[in-house]
């Protein structure tokens, strides 16, 4: 049985869990500083974000992680799908596209018009898996991207 529930302040180590896993999943270990400290304050203080958990026979085994954006062009909120990540031995059972479930679900009841996602090239599993629940690429729109150097730079006007 599967099962999506909104995440709560004690699923925080579990929320670090997956991110964890699916950093090592895209070889990006290394990029991970988050903290269940920092999740805490942006997630449930702040409430920036929301998080998924996937439950499949009570037994948590994926996320996901959004939040909301904003299209001009549409004058409306939409969802911006940071993670999504199931278990090694639980794909392929439908966890995945029950998330997605989830995902519409709350879009269509909240008159959001679009999900938007990033997705590595080199990650075939999953474009095939976007593509089999109907999203298609952008490749007309590039991602670029101001890390904190940046930033700082600008914010002190030093570009
Ligand atoms: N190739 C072809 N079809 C696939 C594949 C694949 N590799 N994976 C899933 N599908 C199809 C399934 O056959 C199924 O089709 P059906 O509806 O006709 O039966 C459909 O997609 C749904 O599959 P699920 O079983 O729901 O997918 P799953 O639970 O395995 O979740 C996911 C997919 C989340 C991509 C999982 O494989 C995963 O966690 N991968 C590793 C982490 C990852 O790459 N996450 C996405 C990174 S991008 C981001 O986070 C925004």
């Amino acid at each position: 049985m599967i099962e999506i529930k909104q995440a709560s302040e004690k699923d925080l180590d579990l929320i670090l869990s997956f991110i964890k896993k699916l950093a090592e999943y895209e070889k990006l270990s290394d990029c991970v500083v988050a903290t269940t400290e920092l999740l805490k304050e942006w997630l449930f203080e702040k409430e920036k974000a929301y998080v998924l958990i996937a439950y499949y026979d009570f037994k948590p085994v994926g996320f996901a992680l959004y939040f909301n954006n904003f299209s001009t062009f549409l004058g409306k909120c939409g969802i911006y799908l940071e993670d999504l990540f199931v278990d090694s031995d639980y794909r392929g059972l439908g966890i995945g596209k029950a998330i997605f479930y989830e995902l519409a679900k709350i879009a269509y009841e909240n008159n959001y018009e679009r999900i938007d996602f990033c997705c590595l090239n080199d990650n075939e599993p999953s474009l095939k898996f976007y593509e089999k629940i109907g999203a298609f690429r952008q490749d007309d729109w590039g991602m670029l991207r101001l890390d904190k150097i940046g930033i700082d730079k600008l914010a002190n006007k030093k570009i």
